[in-house]
């Protein structure tokens, strides 16, 4: 059965090449959106993976990351709290900055929104160099939340995320589908 959702998933999944620029394949999930069957089992997926790390709080990474990790949220019976780029969030935020390949990039948090009593599953189509993955458990921590764990539709393994964001992990599980 677990294979027959990653093909199901895997199938929904469209390679665009040379997108956003050349030499890129991107990874479209919107196939995949559109189909309810593929969709509810993914986020079924990703919920049993919130409830099997005993999170309180699903963290969802604009933009795609609010796509998957909201109704996760819902399933899973937690709330959502969205990490946005940054100069979005109307509250008191606290904001990192991360690499890019070229130049960087900053993403915040509503400070209010995670505790030192929460326990925070990150959720986010695709971990790719895990530049922004990295920077969420950064806001998780100096929220003063736990980390529970980062759950992703797609690992591009040959850009090496999972290294890279195993000492913001410090041992949480990174799961991918
Ligand atoms: C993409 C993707 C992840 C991130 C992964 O988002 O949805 O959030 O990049 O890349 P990384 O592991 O190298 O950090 P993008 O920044 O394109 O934002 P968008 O979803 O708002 O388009």
């Amino acid at each position: 059965a677990v294979t027959d959702i990653k093909e199901l998933l895997l199938s929904r999944i469209r390679d665009v090449e040379d997108y956003p620029e050349q030499g890129v394949v991107f990874k479209d999930i919107t196939p995949l959106l559109a189909d309810p069957a593929a969709f509810t089992a993914l986020t079924d997926a990703l919920a049993e993976i919130a409830q099997r790390t005993d999170a309180t709080r699903i963290v969802g990474l604009e933009a795609r990351g609010f796509i998957l990790g909201a109704p996760v949220a819902v399933r899973a019976g937690l709330g959502f709290v969205p990490v946005r780029k940054a100069g979005k969030l109307p509250g008191a935020t606290l904001r990192q900055a991360y690499d890019l390949e070229y130049g960087s990039a900053e993403i915040e948090v509503h400070a209010e929104d995670l505790t030192a009593n929460d326990r925070v599953l990150v959720v986010d189509d695709v971990l790719a160099t895990g530049g922004t993955a990295e920077a969420a458990l950064q806001l998780v921590r100096r929220a003063g939340a736990r980390v529970a764990g980062v759950a992703v539709l797609m690992e591009l393994g040959f850009l090496g995320g999972r290294a890279r964001l195993a000492p913001a992990l410090d041992g949480a599980p990174l799961k991918a589908l």
